[in-house]
């Protein structure tokens, strides 16, 4: 078990899917956390679940107006800022020449410029208290490419500049920025994926099969190892792109007959 003691989190795209299983996880292990996201009734019930450690706070990532306020709540109700999970997402599929711009833009807005914007708003707690630690959530199909999610795909490979680049200019702070890429997980956001697009079900579905650990990951198989990284255990780790994907991104195994 990771120790979060006196840690205080803020999890964008907390209300549901693997936020949330993040969440639950860091206040077990001792965080108090910030449930931050666009979804105001299940980020309620998940906070009301977890009583004194966890407060709910509307945030849209990608107003930076809407950053500020979040992070001066968190500040007001808990204290500073000590770490970030960068986790709020969304993804359009589509063949990329039928993807319209507006959509493009959509994916690039919350995954990409949404991080950016989250790592802006905590640097000056963070900077303050010469400590911190962020974990920026890309994805597997950012490592490989995927068919069908042109702009999916580039915000997650985006990801990895954005964590090295903020892991140079921060660790001389004392502040570590690590990026997580997990793979095919069971989730609202895959679900939705699923059932409005047939060729992206067929291929999740062969890409799980051809894995070599062939099942989809549940999400707590994901929230420990966030953990991890956000623990004082992970002090000499920072700017990794780490996938945590039971296999996706390697060479296909053969199936088991
Ligand atoms: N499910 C998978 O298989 C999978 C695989 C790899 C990576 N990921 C990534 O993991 C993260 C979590 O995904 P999930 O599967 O739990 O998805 P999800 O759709 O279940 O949850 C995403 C959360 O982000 C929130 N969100 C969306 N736009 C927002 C905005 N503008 N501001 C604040 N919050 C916003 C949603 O309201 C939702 O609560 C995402 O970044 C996703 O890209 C998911």
């Amino acid at each position: 078990m990771s120790n979060l003691d006196g840690k205080i989190v803020i999890v964008t795209g907390g209300a549901r899917g693997m936020g949330a299983s993040h969440v639950r996880k860091f206040a077990n292990d001792g965080a108090r956390v910030v449930i931050a996201d666009v979804l105001d009734d299940e980020g309620h019930s998940v906070a009301s679940e977890l009583g004194d450690t966890a407060i709910f706070v509307h945030l849209d990532v990608t107003s930076e107006q809407s950053w500020t306020d979040a992070v001066e709540t968190a500040r007001t109700h808990f204290g500073p800022v000590t770490s970030l999970v960068n986790n709020a997402g969304i993804e359009f599929a589509a063949p990329l020449h039928e993807t319209p711009v507006e959509q493009w833009n959509k994916v690039i807005d919350v995954n990409l410029k949404g991080v950016f914007l989250g790592i802006k708003a905590v640097a000056p707690d963070m900077l303050g208290a010469r400590s911190g630690a962020i974990v920026n959530i890309g994805s597997g199909a950012g490592l490989i490419g995927y068919e069908n999610l042109s702009a999916y795909t580039s915000t997650k490979a985006g990801i990895n500049g954005l964590t090295m680049t903020a892991a140079i200019e921060y660790g001389k702070h004392g502040i570590r920025v690590n990026a997580l890429h997990p793979g095919v997980v069971q989730t609202p956001m895959l679900r939705n994926a699923m059932d409005s697009n047939s060729d992206l079900k067929q291929a999740l579905n062969d890409s799980v099969r051809f894995q070599a650990i062939p099942r989809m990951g549940e999400t707590h198989e994901i929230s420990e190892v966030i953990s991890f990284l956000l623990s004082d255990q992970a002090s000499f780790v920072t700017g990794v792109s780490l996938p945590v994907d039971g296999g996706l991104i390697l060479g296909k195994a053969t199936p088991l007959a």
